[in-house]
């Protein structure tokens, strides 16, 4: 069954049986979406608890008596028993933690930002009109790699292994003045699920920059967010302080994925020469952010233990839908010689490699079917992957049966395209 072994004539017929599997999907004018990584409503009605979580007046002033529907200076980084609350769960130092709005990517866009113009402790002055450069561990987020570009960082790809970034390149890199910083997602890492080893935790700690001012933007947007088992990761802080270098760690998490995205609880987490640098600028943007909406995930969860049974809530709606990906997968690829998928554990997508040259055809075809896709090249700095293979899978909005449809298709595409590349070269 394995394409690559396959005669010539054996490839001619089995592009005969895809072509009409092809056109029976065509005539069936699907409309699936595995493009973004959303959670599905059955997901969503896990917190609508939330809009009823402040019933009384009582309800709405924080511990210390602060009453949240109003400014409140005192409380500026956030309600303390929520601090508490993130402190416990995201494994963080309490006083480390400054909640913000509603979007921790916001957060790490002002960060960079305040990179640009002020500069950063430790460094010589702000950023901009000097020529800076960022690691960026790919396949990865499209959104940091944005951001990034968005200030002319320049991007520089790392690539992903299984334990995370490849950490001999890392370390040869950062040799260079010009790198100043490290962009990731550290557990179930969008898009590979991969939870960085122990490792390279100590090794991203331990390196010594030529950068003085170097930084690590620790997004830890899936710190919770399991579907099969809990993979630990190290505490970033505290592996850093043993090696003096607490102050290289911006640690970013949000509730989006928890309860609403778009509407949920953005922080960050840093030590105090960071906190000294960020804390008068934030003071400046804004007389504070939404304590309200502080209190109501106060309410709602009260404890780490129910946030706890709520993400497992979650893992079991979003197992349903990863059960599907690796059983379709394991089906529709595996004989046939295609297809590295990583096992992620977590996290709320699939990183698939296809044999170099197959991702963009692959996505092309899926879009014609109906299927739509993460843009192939999404998962790598200037949207480009150099070997054309990588496809991000976003499995968790569509419904099961949508999902087993629009994952067959995808099987039938790939290797539809594979066969058809091995033909031409033959
Ligand atoms: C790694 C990562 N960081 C951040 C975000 C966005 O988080 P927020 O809604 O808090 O801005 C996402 C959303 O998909 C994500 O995957």
């Amino acid at each position: 069954m394995n394409y690559e072994k396959m005669t010539r004539e054996k490839l001619e017929q089995e592009r005969v049986l895809l072509s009409e599997q092809f056109a029976h999907y065509q005539s069936q004018k699907l409309n699936l979406n595995m493009a973004r990584g959303v959670p599905c409503p059955e997901q969503l009605d896990l917190s609508l608890g939330l809009n009823d979580a402040i019933q009384d007046p009582k309800d709405c002033f924080s511990e210390n008596g602060t009453d949240c529907r109003t400014y409140a200076a005192n409380i500026f980084t956030g309600v303390p028993e929520l601090r508490q609350l993130f402190a416990e769960v995201f494994g963080v130092p309490e006083e480390y933690i400054i909640i913000g709005g509603n979007s921790s990517l916001n957060m790490i866009y002002d960060m960079v930002a305040r990179m640009m113009l002020f500069g950063v402790p430790g460094g010589d002055g702000p950023w901009f009109g000097k020529k800076i450069k960022f690691l960026c561990p790919a396949p990865g987020y499209d959104r940091h790699f944005k951001i990034l570009e968005s200030f002319g960082i320049e991007l520089v790809t790392v690539p992903m292994t299984k334990e995370g970034p490849d950490m001999d390149m890392v370390e040869d890199l950062v040799r260079d003045p010009a790198v100043r910083g490290l962009i990731c997602v550290p557990k179930f890492s969008n898009p590979t699920g991969v939870v960085f080893s122990s490792e390279v935790v100590h090794r991203l700690a331990k390196m010594e920059t030529a950068a003085a001012d170097f930084r690590i933007i620790w997004d830890n947007a899936y710190a919770i967010h399991y579907v099969y088992q809990d993979v630990p990761l190290d505490d970033i802080f505290a592996v850093c302080r043993t090696y003096g270098h607490e102050d290289r760690v911006l640690y970013f998490a949000s509730t989006s994925k928890i309860t609403f995205p778009g509407a949920g609880i953005a922080f960050m987490a840093m030590d105090a020469v960071n906190r000294k640098w960020v804390m008068p600028a934030l003071q400046t943007q804004t007389i504070g952010p939404d304590k309200m909406n502080q209190l109501r995930h106060l309410h709602f969860f009260r404890t780490p233990e129910a946030m706890y049974a709520h993400m497992a809530r979650h893992a079991e709606i979003m197992r349903a839908r990863f059960d599907v990906v690796n059983e379709t997968f394991r089906e529709g690829l595996t004989p046939y010689g295609i297809g590295d998928w990583g096992d992620p554990k977590g996290g709320y997508f699939f990183s698939l490699d296809l044999p170099d040259g197959c991702a963009q055809k692959t996505y092309e075809l899926c879009h014609e079917l109906g299927v739509n896709l993460t843009p192939s090249g999404a998962t790598y700095p200037y949207g480009k992957d150099p070997r054309d293979c990588n496809l991000r899978i976003a499995p968790t909005y569509p419904t099961v049966q949508e999902l087993k449809a629009a994952m067959e298709v995808l099987c039938i595409c790939a290797r539809l395209v594979y066969v058809n590349q091995l033909l031409e070269t033959k």
